[in-house]
């Protein structure tokens, strides 16, 4: 058995994921479609001991309660079962993304802990197994396994919903993060969508978009056409985001400074940048804009913002074992 540190990226979805088919199992209503990204990952060393009583799972060096544990138990049960051991394990894990905050920590962490604890059972698992074992933890970690642009295909069971990627975007196309708020959200993702399937009426009129959606976005990357990339990018989250103001009791993730960001956008379109936002579930906006103007971007940003709330992020890898922690 092999305990090793294995780093995830985070990856934002382009085309959103919002709303299971089932719940247990993690099946996704529809497609969804990311860019994993280099700013921001995890990294998470499993190890199985047969000394220990229970699961034992700490985010930086910190031990975390038995609601945590949830996520990390059902990826642990998973790879236990494939693997036929029964030893308990004791998870390790760094986050380099703030936690629960909209900024996609639960696939970087769980897409870590997949390969990590695949890993230390022995398990020599494909990137299209890895991808079926994390988005057990949480759906959007299926998309972490892979670097550049991959598409969650929903399939109709546990053996047919798996990422694939679709791009290596390597080409110019970056991300500027503008973080609003790095606290932890009030309503998390999980309960939002579920909350947003029952009860929104929105919601059919969301999932009846999204097969253009996903078909024009694929079109937008093969031709590496950035600005039809993010414009579907931004029409989608933005639909995604109408849901919840019809859900019973209706949420917004959106918070005064999301606004603010949402129109310096608009300012720097009509500045003429190719630049677009999309949003998930919390208040931190991303800019979907040339890698090469990056810098560019975010020093108009400065005026509005501190260097400290806007964050560059080109494309980043997949999953990977890396030799030590980073700091
Ligand atoms: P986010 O926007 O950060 O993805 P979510 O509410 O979707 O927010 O997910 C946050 C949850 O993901 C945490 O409460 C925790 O259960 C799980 N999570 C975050 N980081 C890790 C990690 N490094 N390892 C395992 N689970 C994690
Ligand atoms: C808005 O993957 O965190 O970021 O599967 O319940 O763990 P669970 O949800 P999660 O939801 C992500 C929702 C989103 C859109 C997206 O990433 O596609």
């Amino acid at each position: 058995m092999k305990s090793e540190w294995v780093r995830a990226h985070t990856n934002i979805a382009l085309i959103k994921y919002w709303g299971k088919e089932n719940e247990e199992l993690i099946i996704p209503m529809n497609n969804s479609l990311s860019l994993t990204l280099d700013a921001f990952y995890t990294e998470t060393k499993v190890t199985f001991d047969e000394n220990l009583k229970t699961d034992e799972f700490y985010l930086d060096d910190m031990i975390q309660d038995l609601a945590e544990l949830e996520k990390v138990k059902t990826v642990l049960n998973i790879v236990r079962g494939k693997a036929g051991i029964k030893a308990r394990a004791k998870v390790e894990s760094h986050n380099h993304v703030p936690t629960a905050a909209g900024l996609a920590s639960s696939a970087s962490g769980l897409a870590a802990l997949a390969g990590a604890a695949s890993l230390a059972a022995g398990l020599d698992l494909s990137e299209r197994e890895l991808s079926k074992l994390a988005r057990r933890g949480s759906g959007s970690a299926s998309r972490s396994i892979y670097g550049g642009f991959a598409e969650w295909q929903k399939g109709t069971n546990d053996d047919t919903s798996y990422a694939v990627p679709i791009d290596d975007a390597n080409w110019d196309i970056g991300m500027l993060f503008i973080v609003v708020n790095d606290k932890k959200k009030e309503v998390s993702s999980r309960e939002g969508m579920l909350r947003t399937v029952k009860t929104s009426p929105f919601y059919q009129g969301w999932l009846n978009t999204l097969d253009a959606d996903l078909s024009a976005i694929k079109d937008a990357i093969d031709q590496q056409d950035l600005h039809a990339v993010g414009a579907i990018a931004e029409r989608n989250a933005l639909k995604m985001h109408a849901t919840t103001l019809g859900a019973n009791p209706p949420f917004t993730y959106w918070s005064p400074d999301s606004m603010k960001a949402m129109d310096a956008v608009r300012d720097l379109r009509e500045k003429g940048y190719s630049v677009h936002f999309t949003m998930d579930a919390g208040p931190n906006v991303k800019l979907i804009c040339k890698q090469s103007q990056l810098a560019e971007i975010k020093s108009h940003l400065l005026k509005d913002f501190s260097e400290s709330q806007l964050i560059e992020a080109k494309p980043g890898p997949g999953l990977h074992v890396v030799s030590k922690l980073s700091n």
